[in-house]
């Protein structure tokens, strides 16, 4: 029984060993290495088709780390602070960068205070660390590690070369101050001393002007809002009036702004308007809302902000994406009393006698109105249904029958229903021959040899291999 079992084992074996060496794999079975395939593979290991493989000696797996490990046997944890979870493979350097604030090959050394909002980053060619965004005030270099030997300047070149003052102070040496010549100025140009900032609140060369449409009177120099509006107004200045058909207020009941670049209502119309503005009056065959249906945090409006569109469906046998067209009269009417969908389209078909999409086409004159059929003619293409009216014939019975028909003797019945009797029952015209009398009788008949009479049922046969069979013949 134990040979029987080894040998049933070793078969196994040698079938996944097989394979795995024909694979440039080891001896051992997929997630195991060691002399005797006794230790496991990492479970960091990168699987291949959901098994493991490693190196039988050193456990190296074979097909990389999964994302978050690195290390020959993958049992290390890639750094924490690294943009991608992943990082290389046998160093563990960060591959895509550090998160804000981090440098280093594994992003583990903060940046400096002093680089402007702590970004900062290492050139991989030069090794030199260099802040982002520039420093803070006072500090210079690229890493801003030197300080502005001026304690009011505000930006150096290097340690004594100030290129602009600290807030509130003016002069070649940054030692005089703005507000002794404009009360409420924060900052001033350098040189001339003209107010460039105010305090907030205050806009104006003398700063004696309140931007109280600004929200926290956030305001330059020339009264236009560096934030939002405070008020319900928009434009540079918030000086002009959101409009009026504007939703005012949101579901929390907090007074709601419009766009303050354009003046687009942004919480949607009134009811009744559209457009960006909401200007634009709703057509109005949008049909209006039951209130006590619509929850009190429906915005009531009826028709869509962007374009128009009624947002829900038309009334009164209107249609269209504004309900401003009347369905066809010609379409049925349903049991609810409607006759066409949003797109016009008849939904019951059309009524007697008409046909198309639209039901805006009446059948054709000649098509048989027996009273019976349901329809005259076909909804689709207008084929007349219940055949023509004697006389006519074809699809759309707009062929006269048989016109060389000799006249019908008097007190003779005439038979003219050519759609089901072919033939001229008294003869043809002169000059006419034929069952149905429309060939022209010729004088050369007996020209037409036995040659002639090859050589047109070759072109006929040609035809009908070109053509398939001709259309009469199809559709009857
Ligand atoms: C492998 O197996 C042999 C025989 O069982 C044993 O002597 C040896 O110590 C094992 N080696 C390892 C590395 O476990
Ligand atoms: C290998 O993994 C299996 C299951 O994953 C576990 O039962 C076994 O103890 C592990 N062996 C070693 C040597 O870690
Ligand atoms: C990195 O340093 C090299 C050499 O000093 C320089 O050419 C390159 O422009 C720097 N790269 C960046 C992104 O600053
Ligand atoms: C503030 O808004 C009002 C209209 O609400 C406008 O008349 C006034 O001029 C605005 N103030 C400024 C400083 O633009």
């Amino acid at each position: 029984m134990a040979i029987i079992n080894h040998i049933l084992y070793v078969s196994i074996v040698c079938v996944v060993v097989a394979v795995n060496v024909e694979n440039g794999y080891d001896l051992c079975l997929p997630g195991l290495h060691g002399t005797n395939c006794t230790l496991n593979c990492s479970n960091h290991c990168m699987p291949k088709d959901g098994l493991i493989y490693c190196d039988q000696k050193t456990g190296s797996c074979n097909h990389g780390c999964i994302d978050g490990a690195y290390g020959v046997t993958c049992n290390n944890i890639c750094p924490q602070d690294c943009v991608t979870p992943a990082c290389d493979r046998y160093t563990g350097n960060c591959v895509s960068g550090c998160e804000n604030g981090r440098y280093g090959d594994d992003c583990s050394q903060i940046c400096s205070a002093k680089c402007r909002n702590r970004l900062c980053r290492t050139n991989r060619t030069s090794g030199i660390t260099e802040c982002i965004e520039g420093c803070i005030s006072g500090y210079t270099g690229t890493y801003c590690n030197v300080a502005c030997s001026n304690p009011r300047c505000e930006v150096c070149r290097s340690e004594n070369i100030c290129d602009q003052c600290k807030g509130g102070y003016f002069g070649d040496a940054c030692d005089q101050t703005c507000s002794t010549l404009i009360p409420r100025c924060s900052r001033c140009d350098r040189k001339t001393s003209d107010c460039q900032q105010c305090q907030q609140g205050y806009f104006g060369p003398r700063c004696d002007k309140r931007c109280d449409n600004c929200t926290n009177g956030l305001c330059s120099i020339d009264g236009s809002c560096t934030g939002q509006c405070s008020n319900r107004n928009y434009g540079r200045f918030c000086d002009q009036s959101c409009p009026l058909n504007c939703i005012l207020f949101n579901v929390d009941n907090q007074p709601v702004h419009c766009s303050k670049e354009k003046g687009f209502c942004s919480l949607g119309c009134k009811t009744g308007f559209y457009g960006n503005r909401c200007e634009q009056l709703c057509n109005e065959n949008c049909p209006v809302p039951i209130a006590s249906q619509c929850s009190p945090n429906c915005p009531d409006n009826t028709c869509l902000q962007i374009d128009g569109t009624c947002s829900m469906d038309c009334q009164d046998n209107h249609y269209g994406s504004q309900c401003d067209n009347m369905c066809s009269s010609n379409c049925k009417v349903t049991l609810t009393g409607e006759t066409c969908d949003r797109q016009g389209q008849c939904i019951q078909g059309c009524k007697r006698g008409f046909y198309g999409q639209l039901c805006t086409d009446a059948c054709p004159a000649n098509c048989k109105n027996d009273g019976k059929s349901s329809d005259i003619c076909d909804r689709r293409y207008g084929r007349c249904s219940a055949g023509c009216s004697p006389g006519w014939f074809g699809w759309k019975c707009n062929s006269p029958c048989y016109m060389n028909c000799a006249p019908v003797p008097e007190g003779k019945t005439p038979v003219i229903d050519c759609s089901k009797s072919s033939n001229c029952l008294f003869g043809c015209l002169a000059g006419w021959k034929g069952d149905t009398c429309d060939q022209k009788q010729t004088s050369r008949v007996g020209i037409i040899t036995a040659n002639h009479i090859m050589i047109i049922v070759a072109l006929v046969i040609v035809e009908i291999a070109r053509n398939g069979c001709p259309g009469s013949i199809a559709y009857l």
